[in-house]
């Protein structure tokens, strides 16, 4: 008799949209395959001029890459020389630190206050070789919000040939009506590049699309240093039919806010003290965050264990539809709490073979 199949894992590690990619992008993909054969258009004009049209600005003010990881990539290096410091908040997105290492600039790690960026300590850091600062609203791991009224602040006090990179790739989430937008910031003449990315609510992590909006001339020299053809076809042909699915964003933006709810209250119930977040993750502290994680990945449920962001006693869980949490608690229930000792015995990153399955309890992000 041979054993019934197994369950595949429930994925909470990763903040990707459970309701997968957009119809319309599907179609999209579906249609483009037969021009395989050609190269991309190297300039994404159709997608460009999308955004813009959406945004407000000039095309000649968006830089689109693999992801809005290259395209951090390529602003931080166009806005540091070597040498030159980059303040970054911490727990923050990991992908900056090495952003500015690539760039042979130096990180300057600023602790964040009860989950929040601490603004006043990073302004605090500021020296002549500081030309750059990186803020995610909301950010990740936090999920916590910088409101516009400390943001204007903040834009007020820092000096002349400093700039901010404002990373909004989970800004469709946020409810809070206080959230500033990047791009009205840039237009009204603030130092501000904004970063966004097809990767969340539009659900094509998989194909990876990202976008900077930025002056033009930022752009100019984002655009010199990437190799021609970052973007391929299908990439482009998807992330334009998804900027134009407006109903599978506003299905995933309520999924989303229902989901943060069940997570929360979830765990609230069961005694953790979740961090209230704005996007599309939940942040908790559980103690021994990679114990846990293991644990729960052999119950087949993967969630984040947080040692890249600092914060080794948290584990950040993405939210999901309605079963998969069911699945999420049962597991939390079945090893929670710890039993024996003083905690579990950990291993970080470690790959686990799960009824015959190797995957990764420990996905980059
Ligand atoms: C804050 C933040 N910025 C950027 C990214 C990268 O997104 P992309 O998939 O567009 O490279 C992520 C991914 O999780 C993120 O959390």
């Amino acid at each position: 008799m041979s054993a019934p199949p197994a369950r595949p894992p429930v994925d909470l590690s990763a903040n990707e949209n459970p309701l997968g990619p957009s119809p319309k992008a599907l179609a999209a993909l579906a249609a483009a395959m037969g021009g395989l054969h050609r190269y991309p258009d190297r300039a994404c004009t159709r997608l460009k001029a999308a955004l813009a049209l959406r945004l407000g600005v000039s095309a000649r003010q968006i830089a689109i890459g693999n992801g809005s990881c290259e395209v951090l990539d390529l602003a931080v290096r166009g806005l540091i020389a070597p040498g030159e410091k980059v303040i970054l908040g911490t727990p923050g997105f990991p992908a900056y630190r090495g952003a500015v290492r690539r760039a042979g600039g130096q990180a300057v790690l600023v602790p964040a206050r009860d989950y929040r960026d601490d603004l006043t300590a990073m302004l605090g850091q500021i020296d002549s070789r500081t030309r750059l600062l990186v803020l995610g609203n909301p950010g990740n791991p936090t999920g916590t919000l910088i409101g516009r009224t400390a943001l204007l602040a903040f834009l007020d006090r820092l000096p002349a040939g400093v700039t901010l990179i404002l990373d909004e790739a989970y800004r469709d989430f946020v409810a809070d009506a206080s959230l500033p937008d990047a791009v009205d910031l840039l237009q009204a003449g603030r130092p501000v590049v904004a970063l966004r990315s097809f990767s969340k609510v539009h659900g094509l992590a998989g194909l990876r699309v990202g976008y900077a909006v930025a002056t033009p001339d930022l752009i100019a020299r984002m655009q010199a240093e990437h190799q021609q053809f970052n973007t391929n076809t299908l990439a482009q042909a998807a992330a334009l039919a998804a900027l134009e699915d407006e109903a599978h964003v506003a299905a995933t933006i309520e999924l989303n806010r229902r989901g943060r709810e069940e997570l929360f209250a979830g765990l609230a119930a069961r005694g953790f003290d979740p961090v209230p977040s704005q996007a599309n993750f939940v942040l908790v502290r559980v103690g021994d965050g990679a114990g846990l994680v293991l644990r729960l990945a052999a119950q087949g449920v993967l969630v984040k264990e947080l040692g890249r962001y600092g914060l080794d006693d948290h584990i950040r869980v993405s939210c999901g539809r309605a079963p998969d949490h069911a699945r999420f608690f049962a597991a939390l229930d079945a090893v929670w709490p710890p039993r024996g000792g003083n905690g579990w015995n950990t291993r970080r990153g470690t790959h686990l073979a799960l009824d015959g399955d190797l995957f990764s309890a420990n996905k980059r992000y």
